[in-house]
């Protein structure tokens, strides 16, 4: 089932059903880029993406991207609190975050009643160059739980820990669907702690790359997107990832 919502998530999330998800996987606009508080309130065209021909600066800007960092804690706690209604107990929230905005993250997560669990790492592999300085070359996914999450050691018997380190390269600018878009690749791993045939929800699916994720490992989809365009691109991958797998059968 595929369910593709357009708006703002706060008012659509009173579509979905409270205790429907299984896993929450969201990639919010991170209100980040540059060092100052001042760099933030640039577009996302500046902040993000390149401008050689062709390159990811030929795609929209996105809104909701210039939060200073007590507007983005208050607003990603309000997200939270709503998408924790929509998750059954023990179900999974995953939410990506880059490393200017990770305390805020883990502050707004607990805030909205889930119990942060950990950080995975994504390495990107690549990061601007800065001479002397470590590489910013990883973003982070901070995972929780709604309520308890036991172990059945009995039943989990020969099954492994899912990694907490994922290497995967970034979506070349010039094939991009979106400016910040995340491969799908590394969707479909952090998938994994799904259950099959579940349901996942996006509230930012943007390019809808988490949908075509869902679709690829046969699970459930709700996703949600503001803008217009980006809402088009994401119907039409999200389809075209279903028709595959119909032909492919
Ligand atoms: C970081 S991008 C997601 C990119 C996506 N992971 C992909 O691979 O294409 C965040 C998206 O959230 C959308 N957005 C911003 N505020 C929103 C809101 N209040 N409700 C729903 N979507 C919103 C933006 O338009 C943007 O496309």
């Amino acid at each position: 089932m595929i369910r593709l919502l357009h708006g703002d998530c706060l008012a659509m999330l009173k579509e979905v059903e409270p205790g429907s998800v299984d896993l929450i996987l969201c990639d919010p606009p991170y209100s980040s880029g540059g060092t100052h508080a001042g760099d933030r309130k640039a577009s996302t065209t500046a902040k993000y993406t390149d401008n050689d021909f062709n390159g990811a600066a030929r795609l929209p800007a996105f809104s909701g991207d210039n939060m200073d960092q007590r507007s983005f804690t208050a607003f990603m706690r309000w997200v939270c609190s709503e998408l924790r209604q929509k998750t059954r107990e023990g179900g999974i929230l995953e939410m990506f975050v880059d490393w200017r905005n990770l305390p805020a993250m883990t502050d707004a997560v607990q805030m909205a009643g889930w119990v942060w669990r950990g950080v995975v790492v994504w390495d990107k592999g690549i990061s601007r160059n800065q001479p002397g300085r470590f590489r910013n070359d990883c973003e982070f996914v901070v995972w929780c739980s709604n309520g308890d999450l036991p172990i059945d050691w009995k039943a989990a018997k020969g099954t492994k820990a899912l990694p907490g380190v994922y290497h995967v390269p970034i979506v070349a600018p010039k094939q991009r669907f979106h400016q910040t878009e995340k491969p799908v690749e590394l969707l479909e791993s952090l998938l994994a702690i799904c259950p099959p045939g579940g349901t996942v929800l996006d509230a930012f699916m943007g390019s809808g790359s988490t949908g075509v994720a869902a679709v690829k490992t046969g699970r459930s989809f709700i996703g949600m997107e503001l803008s217009d365009q980006y809402f088009d691109t994401a119907t039409k991958r999200i389809q075209e990832a279903e028709d595959e797998l119909l032909n492919d059968f």
